[in-house]
């Protein structure tokens, strides 16, 4: 027999509500001791300026867009529970990126299933016919996952399905001609992406499905027209296959210094990252409206250099870009999830579990064998430094403390650094704090690479994962300096190292707050030229 909507919907619900009882009951028993581990833990880990849920679980970043002078962040979000469940898409809104206010939760799973991650768009033109009395609608494109084919091993569980808002993004009406893209029998077929394609005036979709993406286009955003695949040659060895293709987002981004654009496909992996679990890498070449190809120089490149990758510390995952804005760069502004697939569901926090990271600025380069992405905190954060410590060429001796959380609360701190012309040494910083916990972090000359170390770095026993080993990046390039911004907020380091072509991301649990930040070398002595920490008021 035919199971109707109404069945349908039932069992759903009964689903979503079981995992919630269970859920439930496994927490009662503990439920004065939460109380008393999120007292601390608002304290010790909820992070001043990275945007978190109030309660509950969240993963990626979806439906970002900017409109009316508000950015609008959605999220992947299980309410109630702290690991992941039955999906939504909760919802925050801010005016500068970094102070955010959550709203109501803007989608929720119904009968064609949990609301996967997905993509959001100001439809100005109305193109959708959704717009009403001369409203534009916001109109998301997100995947349905359907828990009980999945689980019934059906391998089209996933599709495609679009929802519009008339309040700028608030509340959600969902399309009754969902989904708008059935499945063709890929299990896993997710997160599209879509933006406008001005050349041809259409709608451009990028989905991942499975080890390779697929693009679609539509002139309403309702009907589908399936293009071309990238990258499902593995043999060719097209970036990286260690893990599921998922959350991948198409831009176009100027080449700095230049009137030349290019296109920039960016796909998450998980696992299979460079330092492990998930992570993002990227291609860059040109995007016809029809077909992604990469330039053949990056081609060359990236089977010199393996992969090319966002960022190389574990903690930022699904990343993509806001939509309806530019920098002024016509540059493209991203968040992640700071966060990883390999331990996201254990880290030590009860109330929520995980940060995005701080929003970026993207910018395209050229270096001497192809074009790279460059990342920036977004500028805005500079209006909120506060005290500021600064000194040039300091002759460093051994391990040297270079300031404490008394002059500088090292919680919220932003810190840029160069020292000139270096030897060809290891260069560490450390931060530690009074229970001998540190973080060590810098570049080795050597081996011509960064590293970021967070073994002693507080509470890692959660997950073998955690902190097994030493996250690397290598050095691309030659460089006259050796220098980078570093930003910190008490669970989040985030290092930018040579003007953002080399960024690395961890988090780290503290059983108490960095005190001092020192800096050495396996020289015996040397020069730093500069270092400037702003603290940053954020309370
Ligand atoms: C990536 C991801 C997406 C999926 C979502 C589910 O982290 O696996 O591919 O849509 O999370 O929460």
């Amino acid at each position: 027999m035919k199971e109707t909507s109404l069945t349908r919907m039932i069992s759903l619900f009964c689903v979503v509500l079981l995992f919630s009882c269970k859920q439930n009951q496994e927490k009662e028993s503990s439920t004065e001791l939460n109380t008393n581990l999120s007292l601390s833990e608002e304290k010790l880990y909820r992070p001043f300026y990275h945007f978190t849920p109030k309660k509950g679980w969240m993963n990626d970043p979806n439906g970002m867009f900017f409109y009316n002078g508000y950015y609008h962040l959605y999220f992947q979000h299980y309410p109630d529970d702290n690991v992941w469940g039955p999906m939504h898409w909760g919802h925050a809104i801010s005016t500068d990126l970094l102070t955010w206010r959550e709203q109501p939760i803007a989608l929720h799973p119904d009968e064609l299933g949990y609301i996967f991650s997905g993509s959001a768009v100001v439809d100005e033109h109305n193109t959708s016919g959704f717009g009403k009395d001369g409203i534009p609608p916001i109109v998301a494109i997100f995947t349905y996952h359907d828990p009980i084919k999945a689980k019934e091993g059906k391998t089209d569980a996933q599709t495609q399905g679009i929802a519009y808002s008339l309040d700028e993004g608030l509340t959600f009406i969902k399309y009754e001609g969902n989904p708008v893209i059935n499945n063709p029998g890929i299990n896993d077929f997710r997160d599209p992406k879509v933006s406008w394609h001005e050349d041809d005036k259409k709608w451009v979709m990028v989905l991942a499905a499975h080890d390779r993406l697929k693009y679609y286009e539509s002139k309403d955003l309702k009907k589908w027209k399936f293009l071309s695949d990238f990258g499902e040659d593995i043999d060719k060895k097209i970036g990286a296959h260690g893990g599921v293709w998922e959350c991948p987002d198409l831009i176009k981004l100027p080449v700095e210094g230049t009137n030349e654009f290019k296109w920039v496909q960016f796909v998450s992996i998980n696992p299979g990252g460079p330092n492990g679990g998930s992570s993002t890498q990227y291609f860059v070449g040109d995007f016809d409206g029809k077909t992604f190809t990469m330039d053949k120089e990056f081609e060359l490149a990236l089977q010199k250099r393996h992969n090319f990758w966002l960022d190389f510390g574990r903690d930022n995952y699904a990343g993509v870009t806001w939509s309806n804005i530019e920098t002024k760069d016509k540059g493209k502004l991203f968040i992640g999830w700071m966060s990883n697939w390999d331990y996201a569901n254990q880290v030590p926090t009860e109330t929520w579990r995980s940060a995005m990271t701080i929003p970026r600025e993207l910018k395209l380069v050229k270096d001497s064998l192809t074009h790279r992405i460059s990342f920036a905190p977004i500028q805005k954060l500079s209006e909120f430094s506060g005290k500021k410590y600064a000194k040039e060429d300091i002759i460093i001796r051994g391990e040297q403390k270079l300031i404490d959380s008394e002059q500088i609360d090292l919680t919220r701190a932003e810190i840029h650094f160069t020292i000139a012309n270096p030897l060809k040494n290891k260069y560490t910083f450390k931060l530690s704090n009074q229970n001998n916990e540190e973080l060590l972090f810098g570049y080795d000359h050597v081996l011509k690479k960064f590293f970021l170390d967070r073994k002693k770095a507080g509470k890692t026993d959660f997950s073998e994962k955690f902190s097994g080993s030493i996250s690397v990046a290598p050095r691309i390039g030659s460089f006259k300096n050796l220098s980078g911004t570093i930003l910190l907020d008490k669970t989040s380091i985030e290092i930018f190292y040579d003007d953002g072509l080399t960024v690395m991301t961890g988090i780290f649990f503290l059983t108490s707050p960095f005190k001092t930040l020192s800096i050495s070398s396996n020289t015996e002595v040397f020069e730093l030229e500069h270092i400037e920490i702003n603290e940053l008021n954020f309370n």
